[in-house]
């Protein structure tokens, strides 16, 4: 039988004629050959290969979590994708390794040919970042440039449009805020819990009052430190407080979303709220992941240039280690571990809480 399609060569259907003709190197082209050049080229490339695919698999979970009745079937896909994501970071973060065979002589042979170029300029870094949905305002700033004013009209028009589009957090805040769960018919279940906390809390303060072991002055330490955490249990159970920290900049979740990731992670191991939870974990990873590619990238930076300014005009090394510090995404899921209560503390939930929230079938 006649296949439908006509047939097609490996090298066509890949490109490969266009790929492997787009290494240039400059010092080539400026009659000082610099063997390693060809290495920085290609894992440059090869970073931004895997840019455009992990811009791919967020650019379909936002356009699944766009939908203001979200189809349950599609996280699961969402699930699968953001696991890919993590999957191709943890390659991101390995591939600095090769480029770390290049010794900082050897890039001295040929970084003073790129000037201003630097990856600083990496328009698809900076759609990663802004489509996860770094926080403009929370950006490290470049002598107090822009993070794009170092990028083309067409690249800047890109970030732009992509900074005024919802992100992921955005997409996530408004999914979490629908869900169900969190007050059904008499059942409240944040007034069960906050009895559970201030047991538990309760139980805390008695440990440090009764520590035999405890001097004075440890004592005072710990019980300022217990009441810190107090303050942050009272601020989670209380939406003024909450507002008051999305005001100042420390929160992103609304108030209702908070509770709604919160309950996700102390009922995780319900069956309807497993997917969930295996979402939002992925979200953290992928946040974790990119920090540490941050300090990777920041420590081989380091060692390659050593204190000198970057090509791209930065203060190198330190200004690296402050995006690393300061460009996290999702806090507010970090922060969850806080408010986390141990499993045998947790309130029963209703019967028929317990039902809905499990796989049932009835004939
Ligand atoms: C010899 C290797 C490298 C050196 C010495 C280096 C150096 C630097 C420096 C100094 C900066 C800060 C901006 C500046 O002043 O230029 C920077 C930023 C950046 N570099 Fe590299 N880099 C290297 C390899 C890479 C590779 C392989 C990638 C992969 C794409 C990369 C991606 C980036 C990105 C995305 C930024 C912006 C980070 C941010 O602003 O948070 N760099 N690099």
């Amino acid at each position: 039988m006649k296949k439908p399609y006509p047939p097609i060569y490996y090298s066509e259907y890949l490109h490969l004629e266009k790929l492997l003709t787009s290494q240039s190197p400059k010092s080539d082209e400026y009659n000082q050959h610099a063997h390693d050049e060809m290495l920085f080229i290609i894992v440059h490339q090869a970073y931004e290969l895997w840019f455009k695919q992990i811009l791919h698999e967020l650019d379909s979970v936002l356009e699944m979590f766009q939908e203001n009745v979200i189809d349950e079937r599609n996280i699961g896909i969402a699930v699968s994708r953001l696991r890919r994501i993590t999957t191709i970071q943890k390659v991101l973060v390995d591939q600095l390794n090769i480029l770390e065979t290049m010794t900082p002589l050897d890039f001295l042979e040929f970084r003073d040919f790129l000037i201003p170029a630097s990856g600083f300029q990496s328009y698809q870094f900076r759609l990663i970042e802004n489509k996860l949905g770094l926080n403009p305002e929370s950006r490290v700033k470049l002598d107090n440039k822009n993070y794009y004013s170092l990028v083309s009209d067409e690249h800047q028009k890109m970030l732009i449009d992509s900074q005024n589009t919802i992100s992921v957090i955005e997409a996530v805040d408004k999914w979490l805020s629908r869900i169900p769960f969190l007050k059904m018919d008499d059942f409240d279940f944040w007034s069960y819990y906050k009895e559970a906390v201030s047991k538990l809390i309760e139980n805390e303060k008695q440990i440090i009052l009764n520590n035999p072991s405890l001097t004075d002055e440890k004592r005072e330490k710990q019980l300022k430190e217990f009441e810190n955490t107090k303050q942050k249990f009272d601020s989670l159970l209380d939406e003024e407080k909450h507002n008051a920290l999305i005001k100042q900049g420390l929160k992103r979740f609304s108030y209702k979303s908070t509770l709604a990731a919160l309950f996700i992670n102390l009922y995780r191991d319900e069956p309807v709220l497993h997917l969930p939870f295996r979402f939002l974990t992925y979200l953290v990873d992928i946040d974790e992941l990119f920090t540490t590619w941050r300090y990777k990238h920041a420590l081989m930076v380091h060692r390659m240039i050593g204190a000198k300014v970057g090509t791209g005009g930065s203060s190198g090394h330190h200004y690296l280690m402050e995006t690393a510090e300061k460009h996290k995404v999702f806090r507010d899921l970090f922060d969850l571990s806080t408010y986390l209560i141990p499993r045998s503390s947790l309130p029963e939930l209703p019967s028929g809480l317990k039902l809905k929230l499990g796989f049932n079938y009835f004939s």
